[in-house]
């Protein structure tokens, strides 16, 4: 898992690579919206997509987390399927209703029904490498996968100068984050954190996603409950939770990045200063990198090598997610 995370960097190249390769995509003209389908680790793409390019697109983005497609998706939309495994229920149900609308499907997965079902009713797919040990460890591939198909498409421009720029970054944090390294920022984290509640914060847009993603990460690989929100949200109501002596046993990780609105870069200080006020903990990070996918993705990478560390640290397995694996037996049935 450790290796996977630190390897960020080549596995989007790839990933990339194999978005950019597929023909026949569907045509872009007179597109209505998007949704982009998908659970967990392959759903994250969606939300990555949607906060990186929500500015820029020209139709609306949903992400969809569930079974139901929503009720706008039809001839004029653009319906992502992005299942790293191809077996996940409710992104099959998704496709299935995708497929009977007319929507225009890519699908985005290493294999399973979904690869087979794309294959039977001519639906492009973007063909991800196998392997990742999850689908939360191909967050590279399942968004530059996606990302490079959509970019095929014109839905967003040119990709190419800040994945250059994210590959230097990751790699350098890479780096600094290896288990030999002296001062590594994400083992300090770990014990930092240690059986303590994260509550992680990060500005509306990619900073809010990445608290996000280290939400799901900390509650994966490091096997703890974990909680994350978004400002300027979180100052309307999360912010009065956080009362006299309430924050004992929690620390709050804030995710910052220089391309915060001014408007909420402003309420950091003062909502940090009201949590340790009431207890907690408390420490900001801040991303790496002039784009908004190197400053998301270098977040994602030391949120992702934190809780391998703190899973590792508590005695833990990072990799096994029974609980899930568990679930997906009792209500699915095995996958197809
Ligand atoms: C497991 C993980 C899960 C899965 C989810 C959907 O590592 O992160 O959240 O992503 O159960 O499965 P896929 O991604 O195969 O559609």
């Amino acid at each position: 898992m450790l290796r996977t995370v630190l390897g960020l960097a080549a596995q989007c190249r790839e990933g990339y690579a194999a978005g950019r390769a597929v023909h026949e995509l569907p045509d872009a003209s007179s597109l209505s919206s998007v949704a982009v389908c998908g659970m967990g680790g392959s759903g994250v793409a969606g939300d990555f997509l949607r906060a990186l390019y929500r500015d820029r697109l020209a139709v609306p983005l949903d992400v969809v987390k569930g079974p139901e497609l929503p009720e706008f998706c039809g001839r004029d939309s653009l319906v992502v399927c992005s299942s790293y495994s191809g077996g996940t229920a409710e992104t099959l149900a998704c496709f299935e209703a995708a497929s009977e609308r007319g929507c225009r499907i890519v699908s985005v997965t290493s294999g399973g029904a979904l690869r087979e079902r794309s294959g039977e009713r001519g639906v492009p797919v973007v063909q991800l490498p196998g392997g990742a040990p999850g689908p939360r460890a191909a967050l590279g591939y399942l968004l530059f996968g996606a990302l490079g198909a959509v970019e095929s498409m014109g839905l967003v421009p040119a990709v190419s100068a800040d994945l250059e720029e994210t590959g230097r970054v990751l790699d350098d944090l890479a780096g600094e984050l290896d288990p030999a390294k002296r001062g590594n920022p994400a083992k300090d984290l770990a014990a930092w954190i240690g059986e303590r509640v994260a509550v992680v914060w990060g500005a509306d847009g990619i900073g809010s996603v990445a608290a996000s993603r280290w939400k799901t990460e900390l509650n994966e690989n490091a096997k703890i409950p974990a909680f994350a929100s978004s400002l300027p949200e979180l100052d309307h109501n999360e912010v009065v939770g956080w009362s006299e002596g309430a924050g004992k046993g929690f620390v709050v990780v804030a995710l910052r990045h220089d391309g915060e609105h001014p408007e909420v870069a402003k309420r950091f200080p003062v909502s940090i200063l009201i949590a340790e006020e009431s207890g907690a903990e408390t420490r900001e990070i801040r991303a790496r990198g002039q784009s908004s996918l190197a400053r998301v993705l270098s977040l994602v990478m030391l949120g992702g090598a934190t809780s391998v560390y703190l899973g590792m640290l508590r005695g833990f397995d990072p990799t096994p997610i029974e609980a899930i694996d568990r679930l997906k037996a009792v209500l699915e049935g095995p996958d197809e």
